[in-house]
């Protein structure tokens, strides 16, 4: 949720800083601050409301020297979105500074214990409770900042990376993660701190990603220490990223959303290769050659994701059922958690995050391992917490999302889904040779798809400035495009704060036909496939009752036209491959309608990109 940026070394710490905390805007971006031990020794302290532009003007005339400091970019938690509540915050003392991302769950009991002992606050957070004990331990056992924080740490209930600075000990920075993520960069005579690596590597491609329990010691000119809480010296492990910038820059879009649109095919080859063989025939994937037996044993398949990638999850379900007779639940992990689920070791867990950070999902992981199951995770960000949490996975390899709404994270889940249902399909032979070979087939036909898909943009570019009008908008698909239609509803909700439903078109007469006037644009997915006609019958039924229709529809249509307003025309392709294409204009409505209504599409309000907390 929070992004936080650390640097100590030789250079301005400030211009690192700044940089990193743009570049982890995605996770949080209501208020920032920097916190650095400047050339005369003083611990300075800014921070201001709203996005990183907003800190750097205000640091203008300030003294920003120093080359140790912490930065933080943040999603509020506790406390209203403001200056004050804003970190790092101060100690008492103004000796320490501390970064938070995560939620101290005990801050109340600890902050009362402090008040009574005289602690005043400056602001409602709990981080300002957690850098107030620290302090306080310090004062009263006599210990340095490291044993103090070990110390406050023990007593600490809840999910924290954080970074301390002492301006006593200007030449280190303690930091510690528990359930949220931390990276720590290795240059030359120099250290990086970041929630993930894109502060790091424009500086260095060494990195250690911190586990949970773990507290590091970097000082200048000794080589990094990684601790456990008690103390315990760890060893270190140390990985090379693979992240260039380019992936991590606009490159000429005016959004990382539309970057991230126009990806999606080259996401898509890139998330194949090494995967489906050259002749397009087959395809591989290692974790069902390393874990064969819980894999192709598994009486049952339960998906645990949350948003988006809980809408990949219900594509897939019917994945599983249809190729490979296996059941499937999908659960939106933030439920699962908190239900006593009946799990048991036969089945196979499926968690899917773009992060791999969300807390909801690795929450539900920890109870599904308790109770025994095989956990297999589909994740983008590399070295995350999820894929380390999980017994197997499979990396869907698109590159860094940057974008709040997620676009190629989906359908490259989607992609991996798909592989994975074909693999333990073909290997449990529960699909026939020749369909499985059309599908892998097809698969790889799929990026040159999404590029005919794509050529739409200027058709719904100019179709959007219809939709700013709305209030309300329905998404309707049927089958493999139910969840498609969620999706749909989703990115427009988020990014346009246009309200928006996704409904299996044929639940319409159920109750939610009796919204349908002229000012409720209806957007249907009704491509060419089982339930093409049915899904002309939906569109009649909303069509007598006066509402305004848009439909996706198969290339060679000549039915639709008839009852629909506006037609967006798509490449066909097999049934279950559809919501892959049909992902594009929908991405593509929702992103020209945000622009079209003047909103942050990248980052829009109250969300983040990273949802490390409940
Ligand atoms: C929507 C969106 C969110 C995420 C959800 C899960 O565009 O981005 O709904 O899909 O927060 O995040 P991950 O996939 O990182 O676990």
């Amino acid at each position: 949720m929070c992004g936080i940026v650390g640097y100590i070394g030789t250079k301005k710490a400030y211009p690192i800083l700044i940089k990193g905390l743009k570049r982890l805007e995605y996770r949080g971006y209501d208020s920032a601050g920097v916190a650095m031990i400047s050339d005369c020794g003083e611990l300075n302290v800014y921070k201001t409301k709203g996005k990183v532009d907003n800190l750097t003007d205000y640091c203008s005339d300030k003294d920003v020297t120093g080359c140790v400091g912490i930065a933080h970019t943040r999603w509020a938690t506790h406390g209203e979105p403001s200056a004050r509540n804003a970190h790092p915050h101060y100690s008492r003392s103004q000796n320490l500074a501390i970064i938070h991302n995560g939620i101290i769950e005990n801050y109340a009991d600890i902050k009362m214990q402090l008040q009574t002992k005289g602690v005043e606050f400056k602001s409602d957070t709990d981080t300002e409770v957690l850098v107030q004990f620290v302090e306080y331990i310090m004062v009263k056992k006599n210990l340095p900042l490291l044993e103090a924080v070990q110390v406050a740490l023990h007593q600490v209930i809840g999910a924290y990376a954080i970074a301390i600075v002492d301006k006593r000990e200007p030449r280190q920075i303690i930091a510690a993660r528990k359930q949220s993520p931390l990276v720590v960069g290795i240059g030359q005579d120099e250290f990086f701190l970041g929630s993930d690596a894109s502060p790091i590597i424009d500086y260095t491609d060494k990195v250690v990603y911190l586990d949970d329990g773990n507290i590091a010691v970097i000082r200048l000119g000794e080589e990094l220490k990684v601790l456990s809480i008690l103390g315990k010296e760890q060893q270190l492990k140390v990985s090379t990223v693979d992240l260039n910038l380019g992936q991590i820059e606009k490159g000429g879009y005016e959004h990382f959303m539309l970057k991230e649109i126009f990806e999606q095919p080259e996401c898509l080859k890139n998330c194949m290769r090494g995967r489906i063989n050259v002749e397009g025939n087959h395809v591989t994937l290692s974790a069902i050659i390393d874990h064969r037996r819980q894999l192709l044993g598994a009486k049952r398949i339960v998906i645990v994701a949350c948003g988006t990638s809980w809408h990949a999850g219900l594509i897939a379900g019917q994945l599983f059922e249809s190729l490979c007779h296996i059941p499937c639940e999908v659960e939106y992990a933030s439920e699962f958690r908190y239900r006593n689920p009946v799990v048991t070791k036969d089945d196979v867990v499926i968690a899917i995050s773009q992060s791999g950070e969300t807390a909801d999902t690795l929450a539900a992981i920890q109870l599904a391992k308790q109770k025994g199951a095989f956990i297999y995770g589909i994740c983008n960000a590399i070295g995350s917490s999820i894929p380390r949490a999980t017994d197997t996975g499979t990396y869907i390899h698109v590159g860094p999302e940057i974008g709040v709404a997620s676009t190629k994270a989906f359908t490259g889940q989607l992609t991996v889904l798909t592989m994975l249902a074909l693999c333990l399909a073909s290997e449990r032979k529960t699909i026939s040779e020749e369909l499985y070979r059309q599908m892998v087939r097809e698969l790889t036909l799929i990026p040159a798809k999404m590029e005919q898909a794509l050529k739409t943009n200027e058709q719904i570019a100019l179709l959007a400035p219809i939709f700013t009008y709305a209030r309300n908008c329905l998404y309707l698909g049927r089958g493999y495009n139910y969840p498609l239609a969620l999706e749909g509803a989703l990115k427009l909700k988020e990014i346009s704060y246009i309200h928006a439903e996704g409904y299996p078109a044929a639940e319409m007469k159920h109750g939610p036909i009796a919204l349908i006037d002229s000012e409720m644009p209806v957007f249907v997915i009704a491509t060419r496939d089982r339930l093409y006609e049915k899904v002309i019958s939906n569109i009649q039924e909303v069509r007598a009752r006066g509402g305004r229709i848009t439909a996706i529809v198969t290339e060679g249509d000549t039915q639709i036209q008839r009852f629909a307003d506006h037609i967006i025309t798509l490449p066909d392709t097999l049934e279950c491959f559809q919501p892959l294409i049909a992902s594009i204009p929908l991405q593509l409505l929702a992103y020209h309608i945000a622009v079209c209504k003047g909103k942050d599409v990248d980052r829009p309000r109250n969300l983040a990109k990273s949802v490390t907390v409940e």
